[in-house]
């Protein structure tokens, strides 16, 4: 079912786990996030970037996860976010087509511009009953690359943090601790500093970078505090192995529902396995009626 996006931050904070946000690209991936989550029992945010808004178009997505949720997923909830929306139209639009989240992402500006916009989201978003998460300290990397090492993974001042917390009223934050988009070798997560930003806001804190991080630092971190972590790159990684598999061993193929159903499978896989680790699986309780 479609619920609005506080209902699942309110949960993981109950339950003391994290919510993943998932990003989804087509309509297969929509689908496997869905799966994934009924089989888990687990609540899951579907996340939009402004790429996935160009490639499918903001009412197509907006629909097709408004009906995916009421149908394959009507057990469990399901909220639908914008994913570092850079603009003010950017967010606008979302607002607009019925999301209750959206992410302003103006880290990579100075810190007085990034807090001056975010409040101007903030102002409309609450007006029309929608949450806003705030960023800090910009993220590294590229989402669906593999495998390298970054030079450097910069962090967040804790000062920067609060103060943005407090003069924006943003819902939900975001800050960079350690990760980065995409999975490389040296990824971290500066564990301390959540628990320092967890206990001055206390707002939900939402972990940017999920792929690729060791799993015991997942752990950790949502120990310290975290409610919501997001995953990218591993759902594109397992989506495009599992097609280019699909392609070379079948080049003769012409349904191409053939070639695009597994990939259906892998991202559910994919998801499942982040519910479980999160601790969002087996949260929701399901009535199943016996036949
Ligand atoms: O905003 C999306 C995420 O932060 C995803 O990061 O590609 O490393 O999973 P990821
Ligand atoms: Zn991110």
């Amino acid at each position: 079912m479609l619920v609005h996006i506080k209902e699942i931050a309110a949960l993981a904070a109950e339950k003391k786990c994290a919510v993943g946000a998932f990003n989804i690209h087509n309509f297969e991936s929509i689908i496997g996030v869905a799966r994934a989550a009924v089989e888990a029992n687990s609540p899951a945010i579907i996340q939009v970037s402004e790429g996935a808004i160009k490639y499918m178009g903001i009412k197509p997505i907006t629909h097709l996860v408004a009906t995916v949720a009421k149908n394959i997923a009507a057990p469990v909830p399901i909220a639908l976010h914008l994913d570092h929306g850079r603009s003010f139209e950017s967010v606008f639009e979302c607002i607009r087509a019925g999301f209750t989240s959206v992410h302003i992402d103006a880290s990579n500006l100075p810190l007085d511009e990034n807090i001056n916009l975010t409040q101007q989201v903030v102002e409309l978003a609450h007006r029309k009953n929608v949450w806003v998460q705030g960023e800090v300290g910009a993220m590294v990397g590229g989402h669906g690359d593999l495998h390298g090492t970054l030079k450097e993974i910069p962090i967040a001042s804790l000062d920067d943090v609060v103060n943005f917390v407090r003069r924006t009223g943003v819902d939900t934050i975001a800050a960079a601790i350690g990760t980065a988009h995409g999975v490389y070798d040296n990824e971290d997560i500066r564990v301390d500093l959540v628990k320092s930003i967890k206990s001055a806001t206390k707002i939900p804190f939402v972990l940017h970078g999920g792929s690729g991080v060791a799993e015991d630092k997942i752990r950790a971190a949502i120990k310290a505090g975290v409610n919501i972590i997001n995953i990218g790159s591993d759902i594109k990684i397992a989506f495009c192995q599992t097609l280019i598999k699909q392609c070379l061993g079948h080049q003769e193929e012409t349904d191409p529902r053939n070639l695009l159903q597994p990939t259906m499978a892998a991202v559910a896989t994919v998801v499942l396995d982040k519910m479980k680790l999160f601790g969002s699986a087996g949260q929701i309780k399901v009535q199943r009626i016996e036949t």
